[in-house]
């Protein structure tokens, strides 16, 4: 069977060879519940400590600030949903482009009746539409107020600028979560220099396993147990620890880390090409997002209307090539993404996400351009 071309990365990545090496060491190796205080559980605990160390001296922020989760759904519901209930917030801003564990978690938040939710404004390019927010924050509204916006979009990639929405924030006196799911290992993070109130970390977006992530949680936020349980994460996260996962995600990061420039100039050229190459191939073809200021792994393409548009998710992947239609939710079903509608209601067409890693190559472009010309 030819090798399949993986252009499917904003819904996951594979397992980086040393994170599955790490792994499976502490599978064979580390049994110990890092609970208990015997040799073998302290070796595990150990394990736990030195990856939430990895983690904290990434995003420049102390150990205390990282608890370890199930994945990126599960940092996103504790920020909000512990915000609203321990940290007195009435009001959330957030977007209707983020991502479904944010929206719903919104709804959910609604529905009891403890905050309230409005939306900024969103520009014809899909950016925050930051004079809105300034409004908004800067209204004579004085409830205490939380500001929800991903740092990139994961169906179109569009990039927040996340320095800015942190002042515009900490000038108001609002609290400011980031899903930072997609961004995590991919640019530079410094918690130190940005004041960031919670931000969502997810292993599988950046090489390593799938269920498992973190939350960062400011120092000064003081919230109280997520799960119920023992003591485990210091009291907010009930339930032993996944600790392959942990180790599976520390290393993924580091290693992220370490090659983020290299990996980022080849996902900018694939990008780029692929953006030539369909522009000079397919006929009134069209971009969703800010193809400029956008995540260099993300491209959202709109082809014309055709009798075969429907099935040229399917017609992909029957040709060896994986993408996906929206966000990974909706991927094999082509639902219509709630990001791409919003911003052109009047026509989904045929809409495709193709996500790059530093995996994949100009050839593999060049093959994908090529058999799309026969599916159009
Ligand atoms: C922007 C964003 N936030 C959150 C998530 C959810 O992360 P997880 O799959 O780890 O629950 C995703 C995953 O698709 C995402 O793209």
């Amino acid at each position: 069977m030819p090798a399949r071309i993986f252009l499917d990365n904003a819904a996951t990545t594979p397992l980086d060879p040393t994170v599955l090496a790490a792994m499976t060491e502490v599978m064979a190796d580390t049994y110990g519940n890092p609970s208990s205080i015997h040799a073998e559980g302290r070796k595990a605990r150990s394990l736990i400590e030195a990856a939430r160390k990895t983690v904290a001296n990434a995003l420049n922020c102390s150990i205390g600030e990282v608890f370890f989760t199930s994945g990126g759904t599960e940092a996103n519901n504790m920020a909000l949903k512990n915000a609203v209930r321990d940290l007195g917030v009435t009001r959330i801003i957030s977007s209707p482009l983020e991502h479904h564990c944010v929206l719903h978690s919104l709804d959910a938040i609604q529905a009891t009746g403890a905050a309230t939710v409005e939306q900024v404004r969103i520009d014809a390019l899909g950016h925050v539409d930051l004079e809105d927010l300034a409004q908004r924050l800067n209204s004579d509204d004085d409830r205490k107020t939380l500001v929800s916006l991903m740092h990139a979009n994961n169906e179109i990639g569009n990039l927040l600028p996340l320095e800015e929405v942190a002042i515009l924030c900490a000038d108001a006196g609002a609290l400011f979560h980031c899903d930072t799911v997609q961004t995590m290992g991919y640019y530079p993070l410094d918690l130190a220099a940005t004041r960031v109130n919670f931000l969502s970390g997810s292993a599988h977006k950046f090489y390593g396993p799938k269920g498992v992530g973190f939350v960062y949680i400011r120092n000064e936020n003081i919230i109280k147990p997520y799960l119920d349980g023992g003591a485990q994460e210091r009291n907010m996260r009930g339930g032993t620890e996944n600790i392959y996962g942990i180790v599976g995600l520390a290393t993924a990061l580091e290693r992220a880390l370490l090659e983020q420039d290299d990996r980022m100039v080849k996902m900018h050229d694939l990008k780029r090409y692929f953006v030539d190459q369909l522009r000079q191939r397919v006929p009134d073809v069209r971009f969703n997002g800010d193809t400029e200021r956008s995540h260099a792994k993300v491209l959202s393409v709109s082809f014309p209307e055709s009798p075969k548009g429907d099935l040229l998710l399917m017609n992909l992947d029957l040709n060896g090539i994986s993408a996906s239609g929206g966000s990974a939710c909706s991927s094999g079903i082509d639902v219509g993404s709630h990001v791409v509608g919003h911003l052109h209601p009047e026509s989904l067409r045929h809409t495709i996400r193709f996500s790059f890693s530093h995996h994949n190559t100009r050839e593999e472009v060049d093959e994908v351009v090529r058999k799309l010309g026969g599916m159009l």
